[in-house]
């Protein structure tokens, strides 16, 4: 497990526990943070979007074509920043633990 510390929509903090190997959006998805996941992870609804704190946001993979166009499609109603991810395209690992997050705005 890694831990994450998130920083939910009306500013309230919690910290909790990804499981390593799997998407982040599954672990926000199953805590009290508001983020839905309605695609299940498949890059197409947008309903997982969190800004990344910006050092650990450096240390992640670059946005895949995919995950590029969906931010594209949702930053038409809603901010995106250059620290906005699909955090179902976020795969766990232990180079994660502690990672920031920020609950991010869906349209
Ligand atoms: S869960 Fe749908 S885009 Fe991430």
């Amino acid at each position: 497990m890694a831990e994450v510390r998130v920083t939910n929509r009306d500013g309230s903090g919690l910290a909790l526990d990804a499981a390593e190997g799997r998407p982040l959006m599954e672990a926000l998805r199953d805590a009290p943070t508001g983020v839905e996941g309605t695609c299940g992870g498949e890059c197409a609804c947008g309903t997982c979007h969190v800004y990344i704190d910006a050092p650990w946001a450096a240390k992640l993979p670059p946005r895949s074509e995919d995950e590029q166009m969906m931010l594209e499609a949702i930053g038409e109603l809603v901010e995106v920043r250059p620290t906005s991810r699909l955090s179902c395209q976020i795969r766990m690992n232990p180079e994660l633990a502690g990672i920031a997050v920020e609950i991010g705005p869906v349209p």
